[in-house]
């Protein structure tokens, strides 16, 4: 098991440590953390912790990262070979202890995180670090790679109180934004409002909308950037035909029509420009997936199509896990079968880095 040191050099650190190291844990990590023998710190990492502080005079080995997490200017730091992933805290002297290694420092979170008592600044939460030391020993096999891609529902609005949309969670886009990111390549998400947080990463462009056309607009502006286009989000198909100002009135009768209009088809659109990326779309099928899924591929010029059976357990919307069917240009379909959204997608951008470097 790869092992990680916790240098929590600051008060508010302590505060953050149990947190990090059951997140560090849960990642597969085995987690050392540091504290001066007869520090009143020392028992506190004892009991919250349940493991016994290491010292960090000198030099230290064996480690596969250090996290500093949060850390001021003149934090102690020990001799290391591995990445020191540092964290910052800003209001505190700003800055993180300068080192011959290699040092990744977090930038810190727009907003405030409160330390209780010991008042606010900005540093990066547990969940933001513990990322930052995956990302670190992680291969960064995807670096260079630009990608665009799309997540979670639109929502088109009927009136101030009523909206059409869909079952989409942004799950299973977020989970090939995180993925992706690990391995060194930089995203551009561009998401319908969803029910996933978006994953932090210093590689991922957070691009929010709400409408297909303004996931259009988006897309549109962001392709010229991008070598890779991974279509994900469940964009809405209809819209209603216009927008109306007031809440719309139930009236007497039992029955009510909505008119709606097609939405634009970004797939397609994408698809059908000159320089197009390395277009990867996606596919939600209930019935004759093979046949639909093969027929969008061609008809919306995508290189590569993911389709997946939203009626089989554990699959589509919503779902921790999925299944795809990936159907290529060539007539090939390689199935990757049921794991969760992040391995699924990890195994899909292989595949993906494979035939687009090719293309
Ligand atoms: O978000 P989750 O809850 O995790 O669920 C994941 C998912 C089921 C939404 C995802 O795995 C998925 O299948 N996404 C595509 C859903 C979809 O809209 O499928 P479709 O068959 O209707 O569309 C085919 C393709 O055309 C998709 O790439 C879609 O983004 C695109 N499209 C569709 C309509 C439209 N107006 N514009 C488009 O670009």
């Amino acid at each position: 098991m790869p092992s990680v040191l916790l240098i929590p050099s600051t008060a508010a650190a302590f505060l953050h440590t149990p947190k990090t190291v059951a997140l560090l844990q849960d990642a597969g990590y085995s987690v050392a953390v540091a504290a001066e023998k007869d520090s009143p710190f020392a028992e506190y990492i004892r009991v919250a912790t349940n493991h016994e502080p290491v010292s960090i005079n000198g030099r230290i080995r064996g480690y596969k990262a250090v996290l500093m997490a949060p850390c001021t200017p003149d934090a102690p730091l020990p001799e290391a070979t591995c990445p020191i992933i540092a964290a910052p805290i800003v209001g505190c002297g700003d800055g993180v202890p300068s080192s011959k290694g290699k040092i990744i420092t977090l930038p810190p979170p727009q907003e405030a995180v409160s330390y209780g008592l010991l008042g606010k600044g900005r540093v990066a939460t547990p969940e933001q670090c513990v990322e930052a030391v995956i990302t670190a020993l992680t291969k960064q096999d995807l670096a260079g790679m630009d990608i665009l891609l799309t997540a979670g529902p639109t929502i088109e609005d009927a009136d101030p109180a009523r909206f059409i949309s869909n079952r989409s969670t942004g799950k299973m886009g977020t989970a090939i934004a995180k993925m992706a990111a690990r391995r060194g390549a930089h995203v551009y998400l561009i998401h319908g409002p969803m029910q996933a947080a978006v994953p932090f990463s210093s590689n991922i462009e957070a691009i929010p909308v709400r409408s297909a056309q303004e996931m259009l607009e988006a897309v549109l502006a962001t392709v010229p950037k991008s070598n890779v286009a991974i279509l994900c989000a469940a964009v809405a198909d209809f819209a209603p035909v216009q927008y109306s100002e007031e809440k719309i009135k139930k009236g007497k009768s039992q029955f009510f029509t909505l008119q709606m209009r097609r939405t634009p088809d970004i797939l397609a659109t994408v698809g059908a420009l000159p320089n197009k990326p390395f277009l990867v779309g996606f596919a939600a099928e209930s019935n004759d997936l093979a046949a639909n899924a093969t027929d969008k591929l061609v008809r919306k010029n995508c290189d590569m199509l993911c389709a997946n059976d939203i009626t089989a357990p554990g699959c589509g919307f919503a779902t921790a896990t999925n299944r795809l069917l990936v159907f290529q240009r060539n007539g090939s379909c390689i199935e990757i079968p049921l794991a969760t959204k992040e391995h699924v997608a990890n195994t899909l951008l292989t595949l993906i880095s494979k035939l687009a470097i090719r293309n």
